[in-house]
Formats: structure tokens, C-alpha cells, sequence
């Protein structure tokens, strides 16, 4: 069931429904989130099912403000701080070290949480009014609203299209950002980058005023983030990337004929077969960001078996964009 994100009936009927233990889901600036209170175990199971999610996949928290970070932290060192006084509201999440005995299911069992504070109006809306429903909602569990290992979803239609009829989406239109969230954990003594996203590493070491390390120079098992396993953001179609001149070669040896192959390149590419489903990347990193996987749900839904990318830049605003892109070819 959609209802209209921006009416405050819906708001209310969401918030209510969240207090009840039931899922919404919700636009956010990045994607859309399937949501349950955080402080309810039994209404985070139902996330992991609906999902088909294994459930030692620790869930981000969205919270409306950074004052609710103390209902689920147990700290928050000062370089974390600055980093939510630069971007929250916005696209980035924290990890931190959790408050002993909250929102265990919605943490995966880890001894830390992940904390957002999303800058989409309508969301926003949603964590206020369910933080004043009865009973409050400190905080609400939000995965990307998409069966476990698929395309994070950019409108309420993708959403609608992957679970239950009955579920409640609120419609906020399409996703500004169009990919998740960076995520920064903040709680291993220095900031390490578990996920790129919109931000730069420039940007969020500028805002903390220290060094990004990455997990893999850090000692020890780093946390299972299920947005870094290797294979994921996964459309049916195969997806490859290639430069432009490689995927140019390899228009030029197909068939005449050849169907059912795609492509989403910066270049524009001379195709011998009219049945090539050519899309052009935008040259701005935000605008393919934007696009990115709405274009790979269009082409999957066309019945293509095969989607040839064109690499994108080298640089540093590219690194979200190619993070995805990179995941989708290893399915
Ligand atoms: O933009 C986003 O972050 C979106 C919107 C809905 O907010 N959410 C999202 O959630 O992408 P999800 O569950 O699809 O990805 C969250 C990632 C997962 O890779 C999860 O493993 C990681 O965050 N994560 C969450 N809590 C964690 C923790 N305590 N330690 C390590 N990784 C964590
Ligand atoms: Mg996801």
C-alpha cells in the first residue's frame, strides 16, 4: 500500500504503525529504508524475514537528531562528534559503540550501532512523529528496503514491486542521493571507511581532522557489513564493466541481430544491432549516482541478460558509483 509521503495523515499512520511493531518503509535522501522500531527485537525479526537477510546483519538505526544518539551509544568520541555536526541531517552513518542491553536484534548481535540521521523531509517527519507515538519510537532499524543481495530500491515503486502488498511505503518520490549512505566506524580509536558513498574521504577527513583508514589495515576480523560483501547490488542481467574502448570492441563483434545486452556508457558507442538497449551515464558523479540503480531495475525489467558499463573516472567523486558498480559485476 502507498501512501503519499508529504500528507500528514500518512505520517500518522506510519508512525502509529511503527509503534506497533509492524514495517514501513520510507524514502531517505540515499534510498529507500524498510523500517521498525529499534527497540523492539520482534519487530526487527520481522525486518530480517521480510528481507530474506541473514540475522547477524547488523541494521542502521535512523534517529531524528543527533540528540537521540544517547538512547543507543554508549559514547561518542570527539572525531564522530564533528563528523555529525558536518553532515547530519545527511548521508552518513556512524558506527559506535552501543548502550549495553538496547536494540540488540536491530545490531546483529555486534557490540556497536550503526546511527543515522537522514536529511529527506519525509523521513524526517516519520522519525519525529513516531518518536512521540505511543509507545515512543527512539530510533527506527532501517536496511535498504530490497530483498537481501538485490538493487537498493529509489522510488516507492521499487519497493512496492519486492514485498508483501500489505506492506505500508510511504512515498517521498525518487531518492536524490541514489546510493547508500558512507559509512564511517567510530568505534576502533580512529575513523575506518566501511562504505563509500556521496561524501569524499576529502570531505568527512576534513570534517574530523583525521586520517580514513580502510578495514582492511586494520588488525583482526573487521565487522561483516553486507553492503562490503563482495557480490551485492545484484540485477538478473549480468553486469560488466569495461573502458570505452573495450566495450566498443565488443559491440563491434556481435551479430547483427545480437538482443537482449545493454549498455550505460559516458561514451557514445556505435552498435551494428539495433537490439542493443543503449543508456547514456551522466558525466556529473551525482547525477549517476542519482540514476544509477534505477537504470539497472529498467534494464533488468526489459529482460536484458547482460549489461556492459562503461568504468567510470578515476576520481575521487566516483568512488561510490564505482564501489556499486563494482559490486553488481561480481554477482
Ligand atoms: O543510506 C543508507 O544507509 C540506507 C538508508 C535506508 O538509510 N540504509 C542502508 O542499510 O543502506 P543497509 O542495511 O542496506 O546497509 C547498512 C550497512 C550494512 O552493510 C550493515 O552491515 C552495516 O551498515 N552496519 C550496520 N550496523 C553496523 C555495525 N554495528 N557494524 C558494522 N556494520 C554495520
Ligand atoms: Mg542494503
Amino acid at each position: 500500500m502507498i501512501l503519499p509521503g508529504d500528507d500528514p495523515a500518512s505520517i500518522a499512520q506510519a508512525a502509529q504503525a511503527l509503534a506497533q511493531g509492524r514495517l514501513v518503509a520510507f524514502p531517505t535522501e540515499t534510498v529507500y529504508g524498510l523500517g521498525a522500531n529499534a527497540a523492539d527485537d520482534a519487530a526487527v525479526a520481522r525486518i530480517f524475514a521480510a528481507k530474506g537477510r541473514p540475522a547477524d546483519h547488523p541494521l542502521i538505526v535512523h534517529v531524528p537528531g543527533a540528540a537521540q544518539v544517547a538512547s543507543f551509544a554508549a559514547s561518542v568520541p570527539a572525531f564522530a562528534q564533528r563528523l555529525m555536526d558536518a553532515f547530519w541531517p545527511g548521508p552518513l552513518t556512524l558506527i559506535l559503540p552501543r548502550r549495553l542491553g538496547v536494540a540488540g536484534a536491530a545490531a546483529g548481535g555486534q557490540d556497536t550501532i550503526g546511527l543515522r540521521c537522514p536529511a529527506h523531509p519525509v523521513a524526517h517527519a516519520l522519525l519525529e512523529a513516531a518518536a512521540h507515538a505511543q509507545p515512543p519510537v527512539p530510533g527506527v532499524a532501517g536496511p535498504s528496503a530490497n530483498r537481501f543481495g538485490r538493487v537498493s530500491p529509489t522510488t516507492a515503486l521499487h519497493v512496492a514491486g519486492e514485498f508483501d502488498e500489505g506492506l505500508l511505503v510511504l512515498d517521498g518520490g525518487a531518492c536524490p542521493v541514489g546510493i547508500e549512505s558512507a559509512i564511517v566506524d567510530c568505534s576502533r580509536g580512529g575513523p575506518v571507511l566501511l562504505r563509500p558513498g556521496m561524501l569524499s574521504r576529502a570531505q568527512i577527513e576534513a570534517a574530523c581532522g583525521e586520517r580514513l583508514r580502510d578495514p582492511a589495515d586494520l588488525p583482526g576480523a573487521a565487522p561483516r557489513a553486507s553492503g562490503t560483501l563482495e557480490s551485492h547490488y545484484a540485477p538478473r542481467a549480468r553486469v560488466r564493466l569495461m573502458d570505452a574502448q573495450a566495450l566498443q570492441t565488443a559491440l563491434d563483434l556481435l551479430g547483427r541481430d545480437a538482443t537482449r545486452i545493454a549498455t550505460w556508457s559516458r561514451a557514445v558507442l556505435r552498435t551494428p544491432s539495433a537490439g542493443v538497449l543503449r543508456r547514456a551515464m551522466p558525466g556529473d558523479a551525482a547525477e549517476a549516482a542519482r540514476q544509477l540503480f534505477a537504470v539497472l531495475r529498467e534494464l533488468d525489467a526489459q529482460g536484458v541478460d547482460l549489461i556492459w558499463v562503461e568504468t567510470p573516472p578515476a576520481a575521487p567523486e566516483w568512488e561510490g558509483v564505482h564501489d556499486r558498480l563494482r559490486r553488481a559485476a561480481a554477482a
